[in-house]
């Protein structure tokens, strides 16, 4: 989707977007807009229940005397901020994506203080609700197939605008990018192949490594390769670095969940549903598409993304419950459910992250638990952290852009559930709180580090459309640390 920014005027051709405020009150556009026609906004929203409020839509289909497909009315109200804005972009692109119409004009003339942050801010949430993932598709019918193919934000000051959103664009890509490498299936993406994708970040001048198995044996990442090696694809390990201030200054630390298809392995999961465990490389996806979001913009930090990259399944060769794995830390783990994999491959990518990096911080995100989703269920992310300001940080990086986290506790009494008979822990602490005895586990391969994990298995994709977001991958964690990183690292 093409988004640019003009000055603000009524097209001639194509759709147009008009703002609303609460209380039925036209913006400077809905006026000009209602005088071409004839009075025709006004008598629509007499006859209508269009109130103006946030939201709400009312369409006019080829209003008279203007060579208009279509009007939108738009409600807009004293909460028209940030993320009303970007859901306003989204909700115009859902309406239009597969309307007949080509081309839209959002005219942003009322409602927030600062307009040419506001046209910015629409023109993110029309790209991002502009997502397709739809390359299998060989038969789509006519009705479903998107004609929308450009966005113009009309603002005063659009030279400003369009500047605004030159990084948000690029952010977008990042996200865009994630949701692409979720969405593909498991014989498409699997470690080589999205190691594969990983490395085309070097044209924006990432540095990518990437190690195969032998490498990691001689690590001793035999945490990681035990959870691989029932797989008849090999496990990888990417390392990224993107350095975009002195030399000198430590690295933010990204660490991805990479299951490219999680069958279980030997304790191998039900069969019904079992086709969604392609998304398990959710954390991995969202580190990748973060690190282009960063170089994309040319974030003045200095970042690394590390993630490990395996497929669990079952085989001969593979994993056995009761087996014990001696990780690259030194510390040894009793394999008691081959399906509790993901802290596996974590416990040794942390490790070397923390080992190589000695970063300013480190984050995880995996789709880690089952259980965070009958927590959070899927409005929230689980945050665990060893560090408050850290936890602080990306709370408020979340809700200001609307993917939200909740904190989780840690404590010595849920890490005792680890305790092993035959080695230094197992990998599981039995059914209750599921999700912090996962992020025990994990917290055992951090040291002095300040850390965070997100547990985003109810939140890396969604059954229903959201306004920026279509209904699948979300690119969930993009977007969220991206602005941690603006607002924190970058100063
Ligand atoms: N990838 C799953 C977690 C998951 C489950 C994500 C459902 C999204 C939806 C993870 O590897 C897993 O299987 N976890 C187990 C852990 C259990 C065996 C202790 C789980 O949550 O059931
Ligand atoms: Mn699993
Ligand atoms: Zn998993």
């Amino acid at each position: 989707m093409k988004i640019s920014f003009a000055e603000p005027a009524l097209p001639d051709k194509g759709a147009v977007v008009v703002l609303v405020a609460d209380g039925r009150k036209l913006s400077p556009a809905a006026r000009e807009l209602d005088k071409k026609t004839g009075g025709a906004v006004a008598r629509a929203i007499k006859a209508s229940r269009f109130e103006g409020k946030k939201g709400q839509f009312l369409e006019l289909v080829a209003p008279a005397g203007t060579g208009l497909d279509r009007a939108l009315l738009a409600g807009v109200n004293k909460e028209f901020g940030e993320l009303a804005q970007q859901a306003l972009g989204g909700n115009a692109v859902g309406k239009l994506l597969v309307s007949g119409s080509a081309a839209v004009t959002v005219i942003v003339d009322t409602g927030a203080k600062d307009l040419v942050e506001a046209a910015a801010n629409v023109g993110l949430g029309a790209r991002l609700a502009s997502y397709r993932f739809d390359r299998y598709r060989t038969t789509e019918e006519k009705a479903d197939k998107p004609t929308l193919k450009a966005v113009t934000i009309g603002v005063a000051g659009a030279a400003k605008a369009r500047r605004a959103y030159g990084p948000m664009d690029k952010v977008a890509d990042g996200v865009f990018f994630t949701r692409d490498l979720v969405s593909e299936p498991g014989n498409v993406i699997y470690p080589e192949t999205l190691a594969k994708e990983a490395k085309t970040l070097e044209k924006l001048g990432v540095k990518v490594e990437i190690f195969d198995v032998k490498k990691m044996e001689k690590l001793g990442m035999r945490a990681l390769l035990g959870v691989g090696q029932g797989s008849a694809h090999e496990s990888r390990m990417v390392v990224m670095q993107w350095e975009g201030a002195a030399k000198s200054k430590k690295p933010v630390a990204f660490v991805g969940k990479g299951v490219t298809f999680d069958s279980g392995g030997i304790s191998i999961k039900p069969g019904p549903g079992m086709e969604e465990m392609k998304w398990d490389m959710g954390g991995a996806g969202t580190v990748v598409g973060l690190m282009k979001a960063l170089a994309g913009r040319k974030a003045r930090v200095n970042a690394v993304g590390l993630v490990g990259l395996v497929e669990n399944m079952p085989d001969g060769k593979a994993q056995r419950p009761g087996d014990i794995v001696k990780t690259m830390s030194g510390q040894t783990i009793e394999i008691h459910n081959t399906d509790a994999e993901g802290r596996l491959v974590l416990a040794d990518v942390l490790w070397y992250c923390q080992d190589r990096f000695k970063p300013q911080c480190m984050i995880d995100l995996a789709t880690l638990t089952g259980a965070i989703i009958i927590s959070l269920g899927h409005e929230h992310a689980g945050l665990f952290a060893n560090n408050d300001t850290l936890a602080e940080t990306i709370t408020a990086a979340g809700l200001a852009t609307g993917e939200k986290v909740w904190r989780m506790p840690l404590d010595d009494a849920y890490d005792k559930k680890l305790k092993s008979d035959a080695a230094d822990m197992k990998n599981i602490g039995g059914r209750d709180a599921g999700s912090i005895t996962a992020a025990q586990l994990l917290q055992r391969f951090v040291d002095k580090t300040p850390w965070a994990h997100l547990d985003i298995a109810g939140v890396a994709w969604s059954k229903e459309a959201k306004p920026t977001a279509p209904k699948g991958a979300t690119g969930f964690g993009v977007r969220l640390l991206d602005r941690l990183v603006a607002d924190n690292y970058e100063k």
